[in-house]
This record gives structure tokens, C-alpha cells and sequence, in this order.
């Protein structure tokens, strides 16, 4: 198989990826080209940011955020890093997750925020506080990341949040979320939610590119990331849709895509005037709310965690 930019070029090279859903194959130098370009284009078409812009990339110390944060940083926009560090040692996932994050903050030269969930829960990482408040990890993990990405950006001066969300989880979300007709979290399944009282605006600037894609971009570029997937997110009902969606794309290449798209084109303009919650100043730490008792989500986690520790 043979790079076809190369062969438009007058060149021969050999392809190291077919991407069916493209109908293209690419060599190495073009596919790093081309993986940074179809991102730049992402951003601009919707209007994620600019050059001016000060960005935090939100790192898990995985193959996406990494892809991320290295493709920004090549792509010249101001980014940042910022991890959090959810105290999971089930097979040192959290350690090798920091060590990767950091090695590239390093490499780049730019800084890497962090914070230790152990620092606010008294020593509790996610397993200890499942088992304390049975509440499932991957819901306590969800509300922690929230809640620290937004107010480390806003307490930093950052215009943005970029998460390293994929075309697969986006399309995963997507199917599970149509299949039930949950309309308020389809309402909410936008590549940019912009900022508003409280909250600063959060992208996703990979909802284009696939896991293969970004596995491949981080190879080539030598990015030293985490592989292991988390220990307590194991049988999450995502992984199976990802699945399934695989099996489609087989049959059908460019599903993935059309799906999302044709989505955010057709359907969330619809959907996204429908819900404009009421938002409050948390009376405990001041973050925005919606609840009527006006304190956050995350404070009343955190006051369950000290009634719980207590008895
Ligand atoms: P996940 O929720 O694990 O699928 O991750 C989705 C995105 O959230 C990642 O691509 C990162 O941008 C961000 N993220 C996940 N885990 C962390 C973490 N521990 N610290 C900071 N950002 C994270
Ligand atoms: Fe959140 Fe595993 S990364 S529970
Ligand atoms: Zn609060």
C-alpha cells in the first residue's frame, strides 16, 4: 500500500496506515501532517479557540490527552497541562498516569498542574472512598474531574478546558444516551460548551479523530503514555458500545463519523435551547450549582465522606 498524498505529490512512499472511513493511506510523515491539520480544522470550524487563547489540557496521562496536549503545543497554541491525581493503586495506575502526564510537560517544556485527590478527602483515593460511600468509582471520579478541571481553570486564568474525548467515546455516549432517549445529557453532548456564570468553556478538540488515530500519532512522535486502561472502570457499559460500534464501522467505514456529525448538525440545535438551568454560587465554596439547597455536588460529597469517616 502506498501514501497516497505522496503519490499526488509526484512521490512513492510506503502507507503505515489505511484509514477506511477516509478512504485514504498515509505514510508516516503524512499521517503526522495530516492528524495535526484535521485538529487545527477542528478548532477553528467550532470555534474552540485561538491563538490568544490560554488553554488547560485536562491530562489523564493516556494516549488521547497526551496526543492532545502534544499536537496543541506543536500546533502553537498557549496550553498547559493539568492532572489530577485520583489516588488509584490497584496496579499503580495513578502513579504511572502522573509519571507519563509528567514526562511530557517536561518534554515541552510547559507546566503541569496537579491535584491530589488524597489532599482533600484525608488520605482517601477513589477505591477507599467507594468503599466508604458505595457509590459507584467511576461516578465519584466523574464529579471529582468536573469540578477540578473547572475550578482550577477559573482559578488560573485559563480560557478554556480541552479534554482528549474521541470519536469512539463520543459515538459510545451518543448511542447509549439516544438508546435511552435521555434527552437532557443529549442536550448536553456538544464538542464546545461555552462558558457561562461560573463555568469556564470546555472543548473537545479529538471528536474527529478515532483511538486507532491518536494510538498511531503518539508512536510515531514517541509520547510515552499510560496503557493500561483503569482498574475500576472495568465492564463500564461504554466499553461494550465501543464495541459494538466497531462491528458497524467494519461493515460500514465512516459510521462513526456520520453518526456524531450528522448529530450536532441536525439534531443539538434543536435540542440545546431546552434546558437553561438556574445556576447559584455554592454557599460553601462558590462554585456554580443548580440544586435549591445551594451547595455543590462535590461539597455534599465531601460532607458524606466526613459523617461517614465520623461513625
Ligand atoms: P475519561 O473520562 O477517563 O474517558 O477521560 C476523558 C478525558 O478527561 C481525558 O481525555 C482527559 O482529558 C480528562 N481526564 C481523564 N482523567 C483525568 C485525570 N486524572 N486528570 C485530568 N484529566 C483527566
Ligand atoms: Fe475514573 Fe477509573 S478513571 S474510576
Ligand atoms: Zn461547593
Amino acid at each position: 500500500m502506498k501514501c497516497r498524498r505522496c503519490r499526488d505529490m509526484g512521490k512513492t512512499k510506503k502507507a503505515v496506515i489505511f484509514l477506511p472511513h477516509h478512504n485514504l493511506s498515509l505514510c508516516r510523515d503524512c499521517f503526522i501532517l495530516w492528524y495535526e491539520k484535521q485538529i487545527g480544522r477542528t478548532i477553528k470550524k467550532m470555534r474552540m479557540f485561538t491563538r490568544k487563547d490560554k488553554i488547560m489540557v485536562a491530562v489523564s496521562g493516556g494516549k488521547d490527552s497526551l496526543a492532545l496536549w502534544f499536537a496543541l503545543e506543536r500546533l502553537g497554541y498557549a496550553t498547559d497541562g493539568m492532572y489530577i491525581n485520583l489516588g488509584i493503586e490497584e496496579r499503580n495506575y495513578s502513579r504511572i498516569s502522573y509519571e507519563k502526564a509528567k514526562k511530557l510537560s517536561e518534554r515541552i517544556k510547559r507546566p503541569l498542574h496537579v491535584v491530589d485527590i488524597k489532599d482533600i478527602f484525608e488520605g482517601k483515593g477513589i477505591s477507599e472512598l467507594n468503599k466508604l460511600t458505595r457509590q459507584p468509582p467511576c461516578s465519584i471520579c466523574g464529579l471529582i474531574k468536573r469540578y477540578y478541571t473547572n475550578k482550577v481553570a477559573l482559578d488560573k486564568g485559563y480560557d478554556c478546558v480541552a479534554t482528549g474525548h474521541n470519536l469512539d467515546d463520543e459515538v459510545a455516549t451518543l448511542l447509549l444516551n439516544t438508546l435511552s432517549w435521555d434527552v437532557d445529557s443529549l442536550s448536553r453532548q456538544a464538542p464546545v460548551l461555552p462558558e457561562k456564570q461560573g463555568f469556564a468553556r470546555r472543548v473537545k478538540p479529538l471528536v474527529g479523530m478515532t483511538e486507532k488515530e491518536n494510538l498511531l500519532y503518539c508512536l510515531l512522535m514517541e509520547i510515552d503514555y499510560a496503557k493500561e486502561e483503569c482498574p475500576l472502570s472495568t465492564g463500564v457499559s461504554t466499553i461494550f458500545y465501543k464495541q459494538v460500534f466497531n462491528k458497524i464501522e467494519q461493515k460500514s467505514p465512516g459510521t462513526k463519523l456520520r453518526f456524531y456529525f450528522n448529530f450536532q448538525k441536525n439534531i443539538y440545535p434543536l435540542l440545546s435551547p431546552i434546558k437553561i438551568p438556574h445556576l447559584s454560587p455554592c454557599s460553601l465554596c462558590g462554585q456554580p450549582t443548580t440544586t435549591s439547597d445551594k451547595i455543590c455536588a462535590l461539597c455534599r460529597f465531601k460532607e458524606k465522606v466526613k459523617n461517614l469517616t465520623k461513625n
